[in-house]
């Protein structure tokens, strides 16, 4: 099994060509739908194709052109690729010149993204799994092809690593534990050329991270990690400060002993995709060559019941020192997260701090599965990272972070419940839990990911499963700075 971590399957890869290569099997040709609808057009809807074997072409809809964003053009990337793969075309090819025709710089780049996303597959496990020969799309340059060559490369990084992200993601957790999945950083590090540390139990136990131990003391033969990753950042000053980024790698979350239900419980493998989105980003980053110095921390448990676990009424002491009653051991995140932003401040000068998680179901219940909730102490880092979401479509909305809230986990006998009593802001509670781990300088924002990390059913890029949400909004902001 060694190296298959990164065999991810790949169904179509992207090359640009020069103006004057020979003419292909297949054109792909983009257009905006007509206002009515009329013959030898696809339909009204982005990605509706119309395949046309004499002539050698596949037209796909933009739908209606003022609804037309940059999103689109992912959408019908996505469209065309699963085509291509289920009609077996060997090749394709698009015009840079249709694409960049529609005024949107960046539409050509979200095509390519589209191409690779739409495509994942996760059949590893099945037994009839064949890997057949890459479908080679091309991308026809018009004026030399430095521009669109940067562009393909950078979309196939950036769909790569969140296809990696997805394909850990949907790993179950017989495979990816807190101690395999430290296995895995290491090999990424080893692969990107990154800095890797792992803390195992003795380590955490020796600096006392007693939060994240806690919630892995139920699976004592798969015990916690927390995993640090460093990418120095491309010829960055030597006291340049890095963007940390942390994760909530939860490898299963049966609940512990405030048990969740049968029908809550399945998918509780996906509780780990905060993480996986934070180790893929780092990944992408340095094969970018991003500017910025980053540090990726990952807070790897199990969240299991046996006479080891831990229990409600359990009084623990995190990292910082701080003591926490335990109100419901399903609230285990803000556990975790908590030890990884004390030993992400005390270990680095941030210049911000940045953590994604599947904290809680009440965001689902807000937001639903369209955009991730963000909370700060920062306004323009909670702005940056939003504005970068709206670019990749991972799209956030705020959600407030009023002291106040912080009355709900008062505690008798600790400094403080990690989960209320009340079924009230759920999402924000959480965010007041991780607020009291953040030192006030640091500016720092927390994306709750609980609708958006996995994903039902199939839509136009993303197949049922891990999404990799957030790879790459981490990537835009970070190249932003
Ligand atoms: N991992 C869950 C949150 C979750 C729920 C993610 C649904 C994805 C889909 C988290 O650990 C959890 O159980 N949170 C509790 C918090 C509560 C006890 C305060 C929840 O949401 O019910
Ligand atoms: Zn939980
Ligand atoms: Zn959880």
């Amino acid at each position: 099994m060694a190296n298959s971590y990164f065999d991810i399957p790949e169904p179509i890869r992207i090359k640009a060509i020069e103006a004057g290569a020979p003419k292909p099997q297949l054109s792909i040709t983009l257009q905006a739908a007509p206002e009515k609808a009329a013959l030898g057009y696809p339909g009204k809807s982005a990605g509706d194709v119309l395949f046309n074997g004499a002539a050698g072409t596949l037209l796909v809809s933009l739908g209606e052109a003022p609804k037309m964003i940059t999103d689109t053009f992912r959408v019908a990337g996505g469209s065309v690729g699963r085509w291509l793969v289920q009609n077996a075309a060997p090749s394709a090819e698009i015009s840079v010149n249709n694409v960049n025709g529609f005024g949107i710089p960046n539409a050509l780049a979200a095509f390519c993204e589209g191409l690779l996303l739409g495509v994942f597959k996760f059949d590893r496990h099945k037994k009839a799994s064949n890997s057949i020969e890459p479908i080679t799309v091309s991308v026809r340059a018009q004026n030399g092809l430095d521009g669109v060559e940067t562009v393909v490369r950078r979309a196939t990084i950036l769909a790569r690593a969140v296809n990696l992200a997805r394909d850990w993601g949907h790993e179950p957790a017989n495979v990816i534990n807190p101690v395999t999945l430290a296995e895995r950083a290491v090999a990424l590090s080893e692969r990107y050329g990154l800095k890797c540390t792992i803390l195992d139990e003795k380590k955490l136990e020796e600096i006392g991270a007693g939060a994240i131990l806690s919630v892995g003391k139920g699976s004592h033969q798969t015990p916690p990690r927390i995993i640090v990753l460093e990418y120095a950042g491309k010829n960055a000053a030597a006291d340049a400060q890095p963007v940390v980024l942390v994760g909530k790698g939860l490898t299963f979350d049966s609940g512990g002993y405030s048990m969740k239900d049968t029908a809550n419980m399945q998918g509780m493998k996906y509780d780990k995709c905060g993480a996986m989105a934070v180790l893929a980003a780092i990944a992408a980053a340095a094969e970018l060559g991003v500017s910025t110095p980053i540090v990726a921390i990952i807070g790897a448990a199990e969240n299991m019941v046996s006479s080891y676990a831990y229990r409600p009424d359990d009084l623990i002491t995190s990292l910082a020192g701080k003591t926490i009653e335990i109100i419901s051991t399903d609230a285990e995140g803000r556990l975790v997260l908590a030890d990884c932003l004390t030993y992400a401040q005390r270990k680095y000068s941030a210049r911000a701090v940045i953590d994604l998680a599947t904290l809680t179901g009440g965001v689902v219940v807000a937001l639903g599965r369209l955009r991730a909730g963000i909370l700060s102490n920062n306004t323009a880092l909670s702005e940056q990272l939003a504005a970068a979401g709206e670019r990749t479509h991972e799209r956030l909305w705020p959600l407030p972070l009023d002291e106040e809230y912080f009355q709900l986990l008062k505690s008798d006998d600790g400094d403080m419940k990690n989960s209320a009593t009340v079924r009230e802001a759920h999402p924000i509670v959480g965010g007041i839990f991780l607020r009291q781990f953040v030192e006030d300088t640091v500016p720092w924002a927390h994306l709750d990911i609980a609708g958006l990390a996995d994903t039902p059913k199939d839509s136009a890029y993303c197949p049922r499963g891990a999404t990799g949400f957030g790879v790459r909004l981490l990537i835009d902001y970070l190249e932003s700075l």
